[in-house]
């Protein structure tokens, strides 16, 4: 509908992961990098982190494709929610592994033989876990031991798990010491700054097929930026809208008032609200349980919350 007002081939801010649209800045880049180095060199264990919204999904997707030109083998995980039975059945599905039985020790030597196997075809294997933020320490324990799945001096599976800031505290708890030992390199994913903000519209406004008429005035994008802290799912959140609510209006180019009445409709304007003091309160013998090990992310995300000095303020009032 708003495509031939703005001149556009097709919408430029869908939230789906497109390769088309794959915007790289120099943190994004290095991530990739990172990310290819540490699988091409064997290293065992990568991680990458950065906040909801960020493009860990959209730098998984990228390796992937990287990964397939090259023939590796990969186990891709988008569910973090599961057990560790669960967790066998789903990378033998992946790998394609065929295996008879469903018990673990016995899923797991067919596992260590197929590595094995490709190992000595020159083949590189990989399981990428998404969402790692949500995995249990029973589950994260299991990932740790599929490291011992090595030669005298090479590591069989390259494991790389991907999360949000709270995947990096989980990685700080005592009983995860030994994983955390494991981690060869940490690769980060981060906002975009103002420019980069202004960049990624135009970039993809190009690719939907802008032919360089002025469809966001300067402000506007400034406004965008402001809104979003320059995270790219919320660039797109506001981009699109805006496009849909100034060609309701018919209004080119798009002005910063336009943007500021999409940010409030989706409640971008307001502070968020911080948690009481008592709810962060944790107590010594609930730390150690399953159950916190398992919530750990969403208690500190509360503590961080009701931090001083560390209250996230969005936008403008
Ligand atoms: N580097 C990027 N290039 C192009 N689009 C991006 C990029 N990073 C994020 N996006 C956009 O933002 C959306 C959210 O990114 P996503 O990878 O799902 O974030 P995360 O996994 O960190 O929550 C994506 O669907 C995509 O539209
Ligand atoms: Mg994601």
């Amino acid at each position: 509908m708003y495509k031939s007002f703005f001149g556009l081939k097709e919408n430029p801010f869908n939230v789906n992961p497109d390769p088309r649209y794959l915007f790289l800045t120099k943190e994004t880049e290095e991530a990739l990098s990172g990310l290819m180095y540490g699988v091409q060199n064997r290293k065992g264990f990568i991680t990458l982190t950065g906040e909801v919204g960020t493009g860990k999904t959209t730098l998984i997707n990228r390796l992937l494709d990287w990964l397939h030109q090259r023939r590796a083998r990969t186990a891709f995980l988008f569910n973090s929610r599961m057990n560790t039975n669960q967790m066998f059945d789903f990378i033998l599905a992946e790998f394609g592994i065929s295996c008879d039985s469903q018990t673990k020790s016995q899923q797991l030597m067919r596992l260590n033989q197929w590595l094995l196997e490709r190992y000595r075809a020159g083949e590189t294997t990989v399981l990428i876990v998404d969402e790692a933020q949500n995995l249990t320490y029973p589950v994260l324990e299991e990932i740790r031991l599929l490291t011992n799945l090595e030669t005298c001096t090479e590591k069989l599976l390259q494991i790389v798990l991907s999360g949000q800031q709270e995947l990096e505290e989980k990685l700080m708890l005592p009983q995860l010491r030994q994983l955390r030992q494991r981690i060869m390199l940490r690769c980060k994913t981060t906002p975009l700054t103002k420019e980069q903000t202004h960049d990624y519209i135009a970039e993809r406004l190009r690719i939907a097929g802008a032919c360089g008429e002025l469809i966001f005035s300067p402000k506007a994008v400034e406004t965008i930026h402001l809104y979003s802290l320059g995270i790219p799912r919320v660039v797109n959140l506001l981009c699109e809208h805006s496009l849909i609510n100034a060609y309701a209006e018919q209004q080119r180019p798009i002005s910063p008032k336009i943007v500021e009445e999409v940010a409030h409709e989706f409640q971008l304007d307001e502070v968020e609200p911080t948690a009481p003091a008592e709810s962060t309160r944790i107590q010594a013998d609930v730390y150690n349980s399953d159950a916190f090990i398992q919530n750990l992310g969403e208690a500190l995300s509360r503590f961080r919350m009701s931090s001083p000095g560390t209250t996230p303020t969005r936008g403008r009032k």
